[in-house]
């Protein structure tokens, strides 16, 4: 089979950690290129990966990749997006897909107008302990969902970039903080664990404690906490946090009827069911990796590339398609008006 060729916008963390090498361990796939509005660090990996650093998204995209990642920050994903659809690329692009509904509606147009394919990274689908909790819920482990409680919480994008004044606390390139960057992944989650639809959101944003060098605090929310109400009619809460200075939190437990689902609350097992009779069944079904883990270059796969590349070769649905993701940026960015 041929290989696809890849080209990817964006050439810092997320680029590094998971795009770049996942696609390098992709027998269909070949790095083909990269651009970054900062040159050295597109030339820094197109050393590394043998492959041309590009001056412009035009050029890159007229050097005719078939694939392109979007890994810029958040207010460029729109654009870079849309531009290679328009290009007749098939694209991959990281939450949050982008930072006003407008560009979200004008994302999924592009992809359903070019006949291309769009998956956003949402890298929590597709987890081991997520996949089995869905499967858990389906076969009606829980009974009918009634609460949740969902967390995503670390110690800020400053550790995770290694940059003390990083984009992600700047209005102007992120507009939103935790809310979007780490809300949207356990909003998305929740729609995508309990084949429900969160409808309904309201949320209070705050900027607790992060400054910028000048003492002054950051320009985005560094806690978000959502109240949710699912079409089903289950009441749930998420909390997104860039203060957590300590162990990384990526807890989801969902309460039904028939019993407790625990996900990511126990370092042995993942995934913990409480029946409603007292019995406790436990599921080792691997960690998730933290960001201090991805950071000292401790990387498991995290199956969006692969999920991206087999569900283009083989022409089917994918759960990352932009039509299941774009639900939870309507509540995320809705509730944080
Ligand atoms: N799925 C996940 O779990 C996950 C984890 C981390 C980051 N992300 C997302 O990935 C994206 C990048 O985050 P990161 O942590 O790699 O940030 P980063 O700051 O390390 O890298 C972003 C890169 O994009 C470049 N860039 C910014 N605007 C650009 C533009 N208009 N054109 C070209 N290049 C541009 C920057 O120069 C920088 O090199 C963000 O949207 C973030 O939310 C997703």
């Amino acid at each position: 089979m041929k290989k696809y060729k890849v080209g990817i916008v964006g050439c810092g963390q997320i680029c590094k950690v998971r795009h770049a090498p996942e696609y390098a361990e992709n027998p269909n796939t070949e790095l083909m290129g990269f651009y970054d509005m900062n040159p050295d660090r597109a030339k820094e990996l197109a050393k590394q990966y043998h492959c041309q650093a590009f001056d412009s998204l035009e050029a890159l995209l007229t050097a005719g990749p078939d694939l392109v990642s979007v890994c810029s920050a958040n207010t460029d994903h729109a654009r870079s997006a849309i531009a290679a659809l328009e290009h007749g690329c098939d694209v991959l692009c990281e939450k949050p897909m982008a930072v006003t509904l407008a560009d979200c509606e004008a994302m999924l147009e592009a992809a359903h107008r070019t006949g291309r394919r769009l998956l956003i990274g949402h890298n929590q689908r597709l987890t081991p302990a997520h996949q089995e909790a869905r499967r858990l819920i389906r076969e009606g482990a829980i009974g009918k969902l009634l609460t949740f409680h969902t967390t995503f919480g670390h110690g800020g994008p400053e550790s995770w970039t290694g940059v003390k004044d990083p984009w992600f606390f700047h209005r102007g390139a992120a507009v939103l903080g935790a809310a979007a960057d780490l809300g949207i992944h356990k909003i998305d989650l929740i729609n995508y664990l309990t084949d429900d639809l969160i409808v309904e959101g309201e949320a209070k944003l705050l900027t607790l404690d992060k400054k910028l060098p000048d003492g002054s605090p950051i320009q985005v929310d560094d806690n978000a906490i959502f109240l949710l109400r699912t079409q089903g009619g289950a009441l749930g809460v998420a909390h997104a946090s860039w203060t957590f200075y300590g162990q990384e939190d990526n807890s989801t437990v969902l309460y039904g009827t028939q019993g407790i689902l625990k996900l990511y609350t126990d370092p042995d097992y993942s995934v913990i069911l409480e029946h409603a009779d007292g019995q406790v069944e436990k599921f080792a079904v691997g960690k998730i990796t933290t960001n201090e883990e991805q950071q000292a270059g401790i990387r498991s796969s995290t199956g969006v590339i692969d999920e991206f590349v087999a569900a283009v070769t083989e022409k089917r649905p994918s759960c990352l398609d932009v039509d299941q993701v774009i639900h939870a940026m309507r509540v995320v960015l809705k509730a944080a008006q």
